[in-house]
């Protein structure tokens, strides 16, 4: 407790109004205001002076970070449900519990994955580029043709919350769906089960990522998996950057076995590999998945309710580890 009595939260990152307004509610809040990533130094000394943490996916909260001390704080809420950035097990020994904020940035993550499918297939920021490059000669009917997504096959990896609500967005494009992972719910009875990464690969024309981050999802698509997606055909990633071998995937729009891919998470963010930079028939969106003013603030409430609980003696909802 502070001189004011109330527990203290820091805050990594500047957050919405309504969220640090709420959050000064419960706590003698400390809030990094030039909102920059935070250094594995300035979180070891956050842990030590704060009783609950508040970071983001741009703090690595690893073993470095966890190995520097005994800390005051017993709490990491973090904003937003991926938690790779978190190493469990060092926070577990660390006396460190932790919470995520599932469910509140489903749907506009899904409605970013459906964006990207579209731009990628209809080639919007391509022609969005030629436009404000003055570039344009008016319209010709074999001018920058996109691919219709009617009839096709969406193959959706990872099958949780955000897969099925991608699933729900395509059947309505007109687009088959089919899917592998552990479902998060009952499966929709007009999506078919592939029985392997590989099967999925082989009929999908769009394939999109929903798989957490981990050591056995690393380059999930690799050279072979990319080579083993259907000529023509289309990949989409906004779960995890770490999910998608880059190199191998430049080569393959390069070459034009893919049609077009669309990555709003990169594998080294905040820095883009330089051959997918180069490239016109890729869109490159800043980890955008969960950036509403609605659900961004929807994420910061739920993780004050993980904290509240937790320093109430009441088990968070969201508690992961
Ligand atoms: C998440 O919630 O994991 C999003 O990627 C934003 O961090």
């Amino acid at each position: 407790m502070t001189r004011h009595g109330k527990p203290v939260a820091y805050l990594t990152r500047r957050h919405t109004d309504a969220v640090e307004t709420a959050f000064a509610e419960h706590f003698d809040v400390s809030v990094n205001i030039g909102d920059l990533p935070r250094s594995a130094v300035e979180l070891a000394q956050a842990l030590q002076q704060c009783d609950v943490l508040v970071p983001t996916v741009t703090d690595q909260i690893d073993d470095q970070v966890l190995a520097q001390g005994h800390f005051r704080a017993t709490l990491v809420a973090n904003v937003g449900v991926g938690i790779n950035h978190i190493d469990l097990t060092a926070a577990g020994r660390a006396g460190l519990a932790v919470t995520n904020t599932p469910d509140v940035l489903t749907d506009d993550t899904a409605d970013l994955t459906l964006a990207l499918i579209l731009m990628a297939a209809r080639r919007l920021g391509e022609g969005e580029r030629v436009v404000r490059g003055n570039r344009w000669h008016g319209l010709a009917p074999t001018w920058h043709l996109g691919r219709t997504l009617r009839g096709r096959t969406l193959g959706v990896v990872g099958y949780g919350r955000i897969g099925r609500a991608v699933a729900r967005r395509a059947r309505a494009l007109g687009m088959s769906v089919t899917w592998i992972g552990r479902p998060g719910g009952a499966a929709p009875p007009d999506a078919e089960q592939a029985p392997s990464l590989d099967a999925l690969l082989a009929v999908s024309d769009v394939v999109t990522l929903h798989a957490p981050a981990s050591p056995d999802t690393r380059h999930l698509m690799n050279a072979a998996r990319i080579g083993a997606m259907r000529s023509g055909s289309i990949l989409i990633n906004t779960a995890r950057g770490s999910l998608v071998d880059e190199h191998a995937l430049a080569i393959a729009l390069r070459d034009g076995h893919l049609f077009a891919a669309g990555l709003d998470v990169h594998e080294h963010e905040p820095r883009i590999n330089q051959t997918l930079l180069g490239l016109e028939n890729v869109v490159l969106l800043p980890h955008l998945g969960s950036a509403t003013l609605e659900t961004r603030t929807a994420m910061g409430l739920r993780a004050l309710d993980n904290a509240l609980d937790w320093l109430a003696g009441r088990r968070p909802r969201d508690l992961v580890s």
